[in-house]
């Protein structure tokens, strides 16, 4: 058993992750760089464009827009750092690729009953997808034989991390502290049960 095949105990005191990351990200020896700065790279997209979504939807919440309009040029930023780092290393900015985990993770999200409900679900989303990034840059920036990309990985990590607990803290201003509490380890569950099925496909695929 490799020091990659569990949750580390930190990460999962700090996120509540129930499960390591999806196996495409695991094999560190034989993962393509180009192809995890293309996923990297649209994670970073998605997260500015998904900040700039719940502005507009939710714009007469001031704290949330105040709070959300930084992290909308953060994320930006991080996508040009990336970005810089394809073009350093003389690879390519891949297509998207569908992202099974995420869209896995749509899913959880309540479509109809009370606004609130729907609200606290898209700021657990965002807090969900934060965590899982975070652990998986925290994997990169343990494994990766690049000292250079491990240090890269290290800072991502810590500002995912920062965003996690931003979204947590979001949902605590507006709804109540236990409510949250409660519906974050239902998002934990469901979310342990997306790892655990990617898993099982990946093994086939392999
Ligand atoms: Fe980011
Ligand atoms: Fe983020």
């Amino acid at each position: 058993m490799s020091e990659f095949d569990s949750v580390s105990t930190d990460t999962k005191a700090i996120l509540g992750l129930q499960l390591p990351t999806d196996p495409r990200w695991v094999n560190l020896a034989q993962i393509s760089l180009e192809e995890v700065l293309t996923d990297h790279a649209y994670c970073e997209q998605k997260a500015a464009t998904s900040c700039i979504s719940l502005i507009q939807r939710y714009s007469e919440k001031e704290i949330l827009v105040e709070a959300l309009a930084p992290i909308v040029t953060e994320e930006w930023g991080h996508f040009r750092l990336v970005l810089a780092e394809i073009k350093k290393r003389e690879l390519r900015l891949g297509k998207q690729r569908r992202d099974d985990y995420v869209n896995a993770l749509l899913l959880f999200v309540q479509k109809g009953g009370d606004h609130h409900g729907r609200f606290l679900d898209q700021l657990l989303l965002m807090a969900m997808i934060e965590a899982r990034s975070c652990e998986r840059f925290k994997r990169l920036s343990e494994g990766l034989q690049d000292e250079y990309l491990r240090k890269f990985y290290r800072r991502f990590m810590e500002s995912e991390a920062g965003h996690y607990a931003l979204f947590i803290e979001l949902a605590e201003t507006y709804v109540d502290k236990e409510a949250v509490r409660r519906r974050w380890k239902e998002w934990l569950d469901y979310e342990a049960e997306v790892i655990q099925n990617l898993q099982v496909r990946g093994d086939r695929m392999h």
